[in-house]
């Protein structure tokens, strides 16, 4: 409770002093504009016009038009009471072929949007890689060729020379497990390539390409750069306590956290992943001195959390249930893990059909910092889909959505008071935008968008997150 707020709270539930209120976008889901100022095809491009591969065909071609509506975006968050906003900058927007000199409309573009935030005394946290791999460079052999780390590294130095006057909190990549293995594992993601050995070379790649753009944000501005990547650490329980399902959570937990976690701060791949991954590859993509390379020193590390990951062993011949909630295939995003078992956790649902459950975030934050004691911790994203309508009366009311956030919020208060060192939060998302394989058909906004109009309404769950981020405490949910 702030000395000027009226209202009676008997147990506030403070956050820390400095704790960053945010909400968390990405390029291709909410820019548009995908043929303007030179900016060429991405992965996503591609993939969205593959027949059968997006919900109805929908793509990013307007979005929801930020481009040309970020200065309404930026007062909209701006009303929020947000402290921070976490966007991406497109690969192809600013460096279209995935090599050489930058394109300065491009830059121009994020220069204006990172100046009407500063002007509304919001904290850019600017994402270098939210997905959208320039077409020529998966034509060039994508992720899985150590060549696109390589130019990976130049494209942040460019970034950071044109941005880094102004930005210091830089994430490298957003969710390297997603572009790894739904990318290129099972194919749900663009570039909708199904091989698992691809997928992890293209881990390891991604990983490469992390440290590259570390060094180069860096030696771009010298002591300025506040350095984190953003994973979607899965909160793996095993469905019940035998040897076998713990076994499975173990080699779950090796290619779905370790195999980032370890190289990015314990400087090798996990012999336990290395042993499991054995009949696949030999690993020898792995050259002498990478993993000294991936270690570089991080300022946070960035979470994102949405639902716990439930699996078991398989009896042999019994049905093996696969719901891991990254979308269905016939191909798994899992390899060394094909013949593991993915169930639903227990309770209530969002609209992806993901269980609702902040003691996995909870459970996630405390055993994080427990075994990396010293590394801050950014929770950058969390949020949910529910079925949103407009009301008659033009308002959007999406209790669930508040009582989701409270939840999560809740759970990371308790974190921080045992003692994880979380700095900030940021709600996924500002507003609804395009949710990749699903297209517009789940809204994720705290900020509801009209297709057809493209206007923006804030749902009551926006109001409920100003008052949380200006009175920097939580808000009961039947104040939203
Ligand atoms: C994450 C993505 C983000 C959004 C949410 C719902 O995996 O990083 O772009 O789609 O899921």
């Amino acid at each position: 409770m702030t000395a000027t707020d009226p209202r009676p709270h008997t147990t506030t539930r403070r956050f820390p002093t400095g704790f960053l209120w945010g909400a968390a976008t990405a390029a291709y889901q909410i820019e548009g504009a995908a043929a303007e100022d030179g900016r060429t095809p991405s992965i996503w491009d591609t993939f969205s016009r593959t027949p059968g591969k997006v919900f109805e065909g929908h793509t990013g071609d307007v979005a929801v038009d930020h481009y040309h509506r970020f200065r309404d975006d930026v007062r909209m968050m701006a009303d929020l009471g947000l402290s921070a906003y976490r966007f991406s900058v497109a690969w192809p927007r600013v460096q279209p072929t995935g090599r050489g000199p930058a394109v300065q409309k491009g830059l121009d573009f994020y220069r204006r949007l990172v100046d009407e935030l500063l002007g509304a005394g919001i904290e850019p946290v600017v994402t270098l890689y939210h997905w959208d791999l320039p077409q020529e460079l998966e034509a060039a052999g994508g992720w899985p060729e150590r060549s696109t780390a390589e130019r990976f590294g130049a494209y942040a130095a460019l970034v950071g020379e044109a941005l880094g006057d102004r930005v210091t909190r830089w994430t490298t990549l957003n969710e390297p497990w997603c572009t790894a293995f739904l990318g290129y594992g099972s194919g749900v993601h663009a570039p909708g390539r199904t091989d698992p050995v691809a997928a992890l070379r293209a881990a390891h790649h991604l990983n490469l390409a992390h440290g590259l753009a570390a060094q180069a944000l860096h030696s771009a501005r010298p002591g300025r750069a506040r350095l984190s990547i953003s994973l979607n650490l899965h909160e793996i329980r095993p469905l019940t306590s035998s040897a076998e399902d713990r076994e499975a959570a173990r080699r779950i937990d090796a290619v779905g956290n370790r195999i980032f976690l370890g190289p990015l701060l314990d400087g090798a791949y996990p012999d336990d992943l290395l042993a499991d991954t054995a009949s696949l590859t030999d690993w020898r993509f792995v050259r002498d001195g990478d993993t000294a390379t991936i270690r570089q020193p991080l300022d946070s590390l960035g979470i994102n959390y949405y639902t716990p990951t439930v699996v078991s062993a398989v009896a042999e011949g019994a049905d093996r249930p696969q719901d891991d909630g990254h979308g269905a295939s016939d191909h798994s995003p899992w390899p060394g893990g094909e013949d593991i078992a993915f169930h639903r956790a227990p309770g209530e649902r969002t609209a992806m059909g993901w269980a609702v459950d902040p003691n996995g975030l909870y459970d996630l934050l405390t055993r994080v910092s427990a075994r990396y004691p010293g590394l801050p911790l950014l929770i950058t994203e969390n949020g949910a889909a529910f079925e949103d309508e407009i009301g008659a009366d033009g308002t959007v009311h999406d209790p669930d959505r508040i009582a989701y956030v409270h939840g999560h919020l809740a759970a990371t208060h308790r974190a921080i008071a045992d003692g994880a060192d979380v700095r900030g939060y940021f709600l996924w998302s500002l507003m609804d935008n395009f949710e990749w394989a699903y297209g517009y058909a789940k809204r994720f906004g705290a900020v509801h968008v009209d297709y057809e109009s493209l206007a923006r309404t804030p749902k009551s769950s926006a109001r409920w997150y100003a008052r949380v981020a200006r009175s920097n405490a939580l808000v009961d949910p039947a104040e939203g």
